[in-house]
C-alpha cells in the first residue's frame, strides 16, 4: 500500500487537540453572521491571510479573537462536529480533546453552554461513527490560580463529562508550578492532568510539570530534548508526549520540519505521538500531519506504525479498550502488508 493511503486508511486516535482551534474560516463567517458578531475581516480570506504567525502569542492572539463567535450550545455542537465528521473520514477511531471555558466564560458564555454543545456532538459521534472520546479542560496559563479554582469548581459539578484537566495558553512566564495547588485539588477530584510543556518553554518548564502537578502525559515537550537525563526519565516512564508537527511549524518551534525532533523522541524510546494541535490554522488535520513530517523526515513504515500505535498506547482509554484498540490496529497494519 502506497504510504499517503496507508496514512489515511490506518485506525488513529488524535490525543492533542484543542476544539476551538478546530474552527475553520468559514463556520467563522457564518457564525459571526448568526450571532452579531463583527470581526476585523470581511472575508474568508482576509482571515486566512491573518494566519501568519512568527511565535505562540501572534497565534494565541488570532485564537482568542476567532473564538468570540462561539456563543450557544448549537454553536459549540457545530464546531465540534465539523471535526468530528473530518475524523470519521480519517479514521480517528478515539479523540482526546481539549476545551478552553475560560475563553468563553471570560466573554460572559456560560460554561454549562460551552460543555452541553460539545458533550452533544461527542455523544453523537459515538452514535453515528463510533468514535469514543474524552474531554480534557485547560486552565489558561496565563491567568490566575484564582480563575483556575473558580473554573475547576465548575468542572466538579459536571465531572462526568470531562475526563481530564490541562494546562495551556502563553508558555513563557508562566511555569507549570503557578498550578501546582489547583493542580493538586483536581487531581484529588479525580482528573487526569496533562499540560502544555517545552512548546517554547525550557526544559525547566516540563521537569515542573512532571513533579509539581504530577502530569500523566506531556503536550508538546519538544524542549524536553535538550535535557539528556530529562528525556531518559521521560522514555523510562512510557508516558506519553503528544507531539504536534505542522504547529511546531507554524509557529516557529521548530525551523523547518526537515529539523523536526520527531525521530530522535522515537530513538530514544519516547511514546511520541502525532496530533494537530488546532488544525484550522495551522494547515492540516491529524493526517496531514502524519504525511508532512513522514516526507520531512522520510520515516520508515514500521516508525509510522509505531507512532499511530503509540497513539492508542499513550491514550486515557482503560485497559481492556486499549487492548481492544492496539489488537484492530495491528491487525490492520498485518492486512495492509
Ligand atoms: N499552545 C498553547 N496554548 C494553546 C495552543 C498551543 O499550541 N493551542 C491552543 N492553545
Ligand atoms: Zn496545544
Amino acid at each position: 500500500m502506497e504510504l499517503p493511503r496507508f496514512i489515511a486508511e490506518m485506525p488513529k486516535a488524535e490525543l492533542h487537540l484543542h476544539i476551538e482551534g478546530t474552527l475553520e474560516p468559514e463556520l467563522m463567517m457564518s457564525l459571526a453572521r448568526r450571532n452579531n458578531v463583527t470581526l476585523p475581516y470581511a472575508t474568508v480570506q482576509d482571515i486566512r491571510q491573518a494566519y501568519e504567525f512568527d511565535c505562540l502569542q501572534d497565534f494565541l492572539d488570532v485564537y482568542y479573537l476567532g473564538m468570540s463567535v462561539l456563543q450557544t450550545r448549537q454553536d459549540f455542537f457545530d464546531l465540534a462536529w465539523a471535526y468530528l465528521k473530518k475524523m470519521a473520514a480519517q479514521h480517528v477511531t478515539h479523540v482526546e480533546v481539549f476545551f478552553d471555558p475560560q475563553g468563553h466564560t471570560s466573554r460572559g458564555v456560560a460554561f454549562d453552554t460551552v460543555l452541553s454543545g460539545l458533550t452533544d456532538a461527542f455523544d453523537k459521534a459515538k452514535r453515528d461513527f463510533g468514535i469514543t472520546s474524552k474531554l480534557i479542560m485547560c486552565f489558561l496559563r496565563h491567568l490566575s490560580e484564582d480563575e483556575a479554582f473558580d473554573t475547576l469548581a465548575h468542572a466538579c459539578a459536571c465531572k462526568s463529562h470531562i475526563h481530564g484537566v490541562g494546562l495551556d495558553s502563553s508558555e513563557s512566564g508562566h511555569p507549570p508550578s503557578k498550578f501546582r495547588r489547583v493542580f493538586a485539588e483536581a487531581r484529588e477530584r479525580g482528573f487526569t492532568p496533562v499540560a502544555h510543556a517545552g512548546e517554547e518553554g525550557p526544559p525547566s518548564y516540563v521537569l515542573e510539570a512532571l513533579d509539581d502537578l504530577r502530569i500523566e502525559r506531556i503536550d508538546h515537550g519538544n524542549r524536553a530534548m535538550e535535557d539528556a537525563s530529562l528525556v531518559k526519565r521521560i522514555a523510562g516512564s512510557g508516558m506519553a508526549m503528544t507531539v504536534c508537527p505542522l504547529s511546531n511549524q507554524r509557529l516557529q518551534v521548530v525551523p523547518d520540519l526537515k529539523d523536526h525532533p520527531l525521530r530522535r523522541m522515537l530513538e530514544a524510546g519516547i511514546c511520541a505521538t502525532v496530533n494537530s494541535d488546532d488544525p484550522s490554522y495551522f494547515g492540516g488535520y491529524v493526517n496531514d500531519n502524519y504525511l508532512a513530517v513522514a516526507e520531512a523526515l522520510n520515516l520508515s513504515h514500521a516508525e509510522i506504525v509505531q507512532l499511530a500505535r503509540n497513539s492508542f498506547i499513550g491514550s486515557f482509554m482503560n485497559e481492556t479498550d486499549k487492548r481492544a484498540a492496539v489488537a484492530h490496529f495491528d491487525e490492520f497494519v498485518d492486512k495492509a502488508r
